[in-house]
């Protein structure tokens, strides 16, 4: 394993730093820019979803810079997400997001969360009336097939518990190769990151700085007195302490910034080394999940009634 990179468990590697494109309200001039920015920093890894409206964005700058001899297409990873509704058809799924992409295909195509969901539903917040049984059999079948036919190198799964992955894994011809969850040092996910070793499962991390400036995020990890002070020992910044956590866990971080300076500083976490007893710090913060996904809860039509049956337990 290269520093910059992780080895998945199909032998496909991918670039430790990934750049995540979800942001609200969508803006598709300042994602292009952005992304643009990103590939000529030497970002080489780009996250987005269908759900996200960035595939567009993304394709468009990685194409041009393919075109122009800028990049080769086997040099930049980029991940894309199944979103609910898509989870009857994968493989039209996927050739929607190629042809938003412009691109022959995915590295990596993730089922974004475990909910299936009306064909038409394509929201964040599904309505009591759009929700149908999970039936991860067929989904995943429909993964694999993805897989099979070339339009993408790697499956893998997002914000699966244990005992969802352990249920698949009963099933699955294909194992998969990650499951992104979120994951910083105020949610280090123990549990997960144990059953995931034990299956050579990658996790990734999302919101690796608990999303601060998002609506939905918190400032509770960047603002913490034992990241700030680890921070000041290095002479380094807080995002920087709590990205080089999660890739000192072994995971890639996928990481949303727009702003140039912020984006460099991201990058840079790659250089930073913290030692044992920075991390025994860190194993002392409070955990507290960020994005529970109550949204998806109710008590007649989701598969969930509670967040503890999302997540079984591991909140
Ligand atoms: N699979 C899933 O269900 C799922 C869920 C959530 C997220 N994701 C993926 O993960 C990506 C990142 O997640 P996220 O946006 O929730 O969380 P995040 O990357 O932890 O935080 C992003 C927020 O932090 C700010 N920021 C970035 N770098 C910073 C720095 N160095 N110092 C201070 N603030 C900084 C950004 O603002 P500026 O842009 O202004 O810098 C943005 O508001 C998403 O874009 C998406 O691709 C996946």
């Amino acid at each position: 394993m290269k520093s910059n990179q992780f080895r998945l468990n199909n032998g496909v590697t991918i670039p430790s730093i990934g750049l995540g494109t979800f942001s609200v309200p969508y803006d598709s001039k300042r994602t292009e820019e952005a992304v643009q920015l990103a590939l000529e920093m030497g970002y080489r890894h780009f996250d987005t979803a269908k759900l996200y409206g960035s595939e567009p964005a993304v394709g468009k700058v990685i194409k041009r810079a393919i075109l122009d001899g800028k990049v080769k297409r086997e040099d930049v990873f980029i991940t894309s997400k199944l979103w609910g509704c898509d989870h009857h058809d994968p493989v039209s799924a996927l050739m929607t997001t190629l042809e938003n992409l412009g691109l022959e295909y995915l590295d990596m195509y993730l089922v974004h969360w475990p909910l299936k969901l009306k064909p038409w539903a394509m929201y964040l917040i599904p309505n009591e009336e759009d929700y149908e049984p999970l039936d991860m059999e067929t989904t995943w079948a429909g993964m694999e097939k993805c897989l099979d036919l070339g339009l993408c190198r790697c499956i893998g799964l997002s914000n699966f518990s244990s005992t969802k992955i352990q249920r698949l894994l009963d099933f699955a011809t294909v194992s998969p190769a990650v499951n992104q969850v979120e994951m910083h040092p105020a949610w280090r996910q123990a549990t997960l990151r144990g059953f995931c070793a034990e299956h050579k499962i990658h996790v990734s991390a999302y919101s690796p700085l608990g999303g601060p400036g998002n609506s939905w995020g918190s400032t509770t990890v960047i603002e913490n007195p034992i990241i700030k002070s680890i921070a000041l020992k290095h002479k380094t910044t807080p995002s920087q302490v709590a990205l080089k956590w999660g890739l000192s866990k072994g995971s890639t971080v996928i990481v949303k910034s727009f702003n140039p300076d912020r984006m460099r500083e991201n990058l840079g976490a790659l250089n930073l080394n913290l030692d044992d007893q920075d991390l025994l710090e860190i194993e002392k913060m409070e955990e507290r999940k960020i994005l529970r996904g109550d949204v998806y809860c109710n008590d007649t039509t989701s598969p969930y009634r509670t967040i503890d049956d999302i997540w079984d337990g591991e909140i």
